[in-house]
């Protein structure tokens, strides 16, 4: 099968899993929408991830702090000295690259002996400029210095500011976690593969704060639970997932130490979720820039320090390609493709069908939607065969097809369809949501 990105975007568009943002207008540049069933999967996603974050964890609790926040904050966090791409520019055809795709060498490179991958030409590329990734804006009603403010670029930052607030109101003693789901943004500039690199995106990052001397052992324990998150929670197939450990100059300026899970998309390995050893300098930093004291007073040791961060820090819109990538199957046989979600992500869990319209089947179908409408998700769906209703859900990736024909009128069973096997059941409609629910475990 020849799974390619642009398949993957075509369904995400006919089924109204993702739509480009502002179509109509002619779209608008590296920014999606997500249509009712993208939106169905990217909070089933969301809410796999804070339960496994919060509620299986006692020593994590949730924050959801603002997108914008003191300017200050940016400049003690690096971002506004140090959240740059190296950018060159083709003088010919005025295309303009990231650095780092042009050559594996930006500072020694010979920038006016590259060729433009675009045009051809040789020495028209200008030496790389510096980029700040982040989108400013101005807070009140006058333009003016002072009230320039930063949309947020990452979600950790907010994490940090409210970390001793956090842990006054909680009492937890280290290690414990704080865990946020919310929305940043990058100002891109080559912003490609669909909602893999964005301008608007979605991070789900917990900040976990360890005694300095345990930081290794935190940065064991997080990635095997991270990692063991998409192959068991989220049922992507450990074959496309896999480690890679930053080296000397890939490291972020505040990390120690940092592994990405990547997955093997159709456009190769890319990063999905960064682990980080941020040590305390995030910390450290906000306390130089505010001022305040922002050390951990330990009880049991009698004694006050700085906890070091180990973050997890994982992309919600990449986790979902991720996710889509996975499941898109085309069964040649069969002549269909499917989206083989795991049922409890799927943002449908049955279609109802009524075999015909007539003879009772819809409304004794609409009596099977009434039972099963307030546990999960489900469609009725009356229009078209029902080989064309099945292969439509096929696509959305809803795991379970019940029709209704005229045996159910006389013996109260319905046919259950599996959507990867197309194996059909008879089974008893008391029994539906039993069998369905215990699949979403
Ligand atoms: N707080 C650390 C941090 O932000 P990062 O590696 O820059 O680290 C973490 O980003 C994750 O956020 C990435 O692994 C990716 O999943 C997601 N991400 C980053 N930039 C993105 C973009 N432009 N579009 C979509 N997701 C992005």
């Amino acid at each position: 099968m020849n799974k390619t990105i642009e398949k993957i975007v075509s369904l995400c568009k006919q089924r109204g899993f993702v739509y480009q943002s502002s179509e109509i207008y002619g779209g608008f540049g590296a920014v999606y929408d997500y249509g009712p069933l993208g939106v169905e999967l990217k909070n089933n996603i969301a809410s796999y991830w804070w339960r496994e974050m919060t509620q299986i964890h006692e020593n994590i609790v949730g924050l959801d702090s603002g997108i914008l926040m003191h300017p200050k904050i940016w400049e003690a966090s690096g971002h506004v000295g140090e959240f740059h791409d190296p950018l060159v520019d083709c003088k010919q055809c005025k295309s303009r690259y990231r650095a780092d795709e042009l050559s594996d060498d930006i500072e020694n490179e010979k920038w006016d002996k590259i060729k433009c991958p675009k045009c051809g030409t040789t020495g028209m590329m200008t030496s790389p400029r510096q980029f700040n990734l982040m989108f400013k804006t101005q807070v009140g009603p006058v333009e003016e210095s002072g009230s320039t403010a930063y949309l947020r670029p990452e979600t950790a930052q907010g994490i940090y500011v409210n970390y001793q607030l956090v842990q006054g109101s909680t009492r937890m003693k280290i290690p414990f976690g704080i865990a946020q789901i919310g929305k940043a943004f990058r100002n891109e500039i080559i912003a490609r593969n669909f909602i893999f690199r964005t301008r608007e995106f979605e991070q789900m990052e917990m900040q976990y704060f360890v005694k300095p001397e345990n930081d290794n052992e935190a940065m064991r324990e997080w990635k095997k639970k991270r990692v063991n998150f998409y192959t068991e929670t989220l049922g992507i197939n450990e074959k496309n997932i896999r480690f890679h450990e930053h080296v000397e100059g890939e490291l972020a300026h505040y990390a120690k130490e940092a592994w990405d899970i990547e997955y093997n998309f159709p456009f190769g390995w890319s990063e999905i979720e960064g682990i980080h050893n941020r040590t305390d300098f995030d910390l450290a930093r906000h306390e130089e820039y505010s001022g305040k004291n922002l050390k951990y007073f330990d009880q049991v040791a009698n004694e006050r320090y700085l906890p070091y961060i180990i973050e997890t820090s994982a992309g919600l819109n990449r986790m979902m390609l991720a996710v889509l990538s996975d499941a898109y199957w085309e069964d040649t046989e069969n002549n269909r493709t499917v989206m083989k979600l795991h049922p409890k992500i799927a943002p449908i869990k049955a279609v109802i069908c009524p075999l015909v319209k007539k003879d009772g089947l819809p409304e004794k179908a609409r009596a099977i939607v009434d039972v099963l409408r307030p546990h999960f998700n489900i469609l009725f769906d009356q229009q078209g065969s029902i080989g064309k209703r099945y292969y439509r859900q096929d696509e959305a990736g809803t795991p379970y097809g019940i029709t209704v024909d005229h045996q159910t009128m006389e013996d109260n069973t319905v046919t259950l369809r599996h959507r990867d096997t197309q194996k059909q059941d008879r089974i008893a409609i008391d029994d539906i949501l039993n069998i369905i629910q215990s699949s979403l475990v």
